[in-house]
């Protein structure tokens, strides 16, 4: 039985839209509990630096609304080493720290079980990564802001795609998994999805280079999953003009615009809810572990599961677009 008095919070890895209000929520929460809460500055960096301030309920007010993150994030080369992590857990308990909630993707997850294990320190993490790729979780802070903004750059694209007749490859992030590419195809009435999850030879862009985009439509987007496995938009732009030199195409990669903004009503409330949860976990008594949702319900997922397995993609989606895309 071990009682936690304080806990630290960091953000690290790629930001995400909602990670400023899960801050609030493990900030709050853990106040609420009677906490003491240190935030650490930069990610990982901020732990090896010593670089740690005490948050007070003030410190989290008017940031639900604002995308990035207010306490900032890093890779941090040190801490994938012992040397550096042996300092991050000097500097913990130079602060008291009882228990630690990372907020991040699989990377920050990757060091927070390492160091978990290391040191035997509490760790709790909370899936911020517009990725939506991590297992164990339906949806991670992030994801659905990335997907509306990729969306409405889509709608501004079709206004032009349409005027000049041409077919556009539209790249969006990802990292290995299709989850923003086929759900964000599906959204903005796209024609096809190119997705790592899909072999090559089945990929919907053989469709699109057999049945010649002209068929039905005199203008055509194509999103595609950034990934070695599909070679980018540049790399299925080329496979097309390859057998189609007359094809009149384009290709637009959207990059960091999609980590930014303000979070969606969804994200904020996921957010909110998570965060929350990652406090209730350290009250119960969890430990190295990451807060999912399934079928709405807050679930707990070792990290192990959380960076380990593959997260399945639902096929049934590209059969959906598919049907609605002739
Ligand atoms: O994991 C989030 C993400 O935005 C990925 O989609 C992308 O591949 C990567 O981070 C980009 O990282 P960086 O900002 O370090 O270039």
């Amino acid at each position: 039985m071990y009682q936690i008095k304080t806990v630290a919070v960091l953000t690290s890895g790629g930001d995400a839209p909602g990670m400023n209000a899960a801050l609030r929520a493990v900030t709050r929460a853990a106040i609420y509990n009677g906490m003491r809460v240190m935030a650490v500055m930069k990610g990982y960096k901020g732990l090896v630096t010593n670089d740690i301030v005490e948050f007070k309920t003030q410190n989290v007010s008017n940031i639900i609304h604002h995308g990035g993150t207010i306490i900032k994030t890093a890779r941090c080369k040190e801490f994938t080493t012992p040397e550096g992590r042996q300092m991050a857990y000097d500097n913990l308990k130079r602060h008291n720290v009882d228990a630690l909630v990372v907020l991040g993707g699989d990377g920050t997850f990757t060091g927070a079980k390492i160091f978990a294990q290391e040191f035997n320190f509490p760790v709790v993490g909370v899936p911020c990564t517009i990725d939506n790729d991590l297992y164990g979780t339906d949806y991670t802070i992030g994801y659905d802001t990335a997907l509306n903004t990729v969306i409405e750059a889509v709608d501004k694209i079709r206004d032009t795609a349409s005027s000049h007749e041409r077919l556009f490859f539209v790249e969006v992030m990802g990292r290995d998994a299709g989850f923003l590419a086929l759900n964000a195809a599906i959204a903005s009435g796209a024609e096809a999805a190119v997705i790592p999850e899909v072999r090559l030879k089945d990929d919907m862009l053989a469709e699109v280079i057999q049945n010649g985009f002209r068929k039905t439509k005199n203008s055509s987007i194509v999103l595609v999953a950034e990934s070695e496995v599909t070679g980018g938009a540049e790399g299925v732009a080329a496979r097309v003009k390859a057998e189609h030199p007359e094809y009149d195409a384009r290709v637009v990669v959207l990059g960091h615009i999609q980590r930014g903004g303000s979070p969606s009503a969804q994200d904020r409330i996921l957010a909110s809810r998570m965060g929350a949860a990652a406090i209730d976990a350290l009250l119960e008594e969890q430990r190295n572990l990451m807060v999912g949702v399934v079928n709405d319900e807050i679930v707990y997922v070792p990290f192990s599961k959380a960076i380990k397995d593959d997260k399945p993609i639902n096929m049934k989606l590209i059969a959906t677009l598919r049907a609605l895309s002739i």
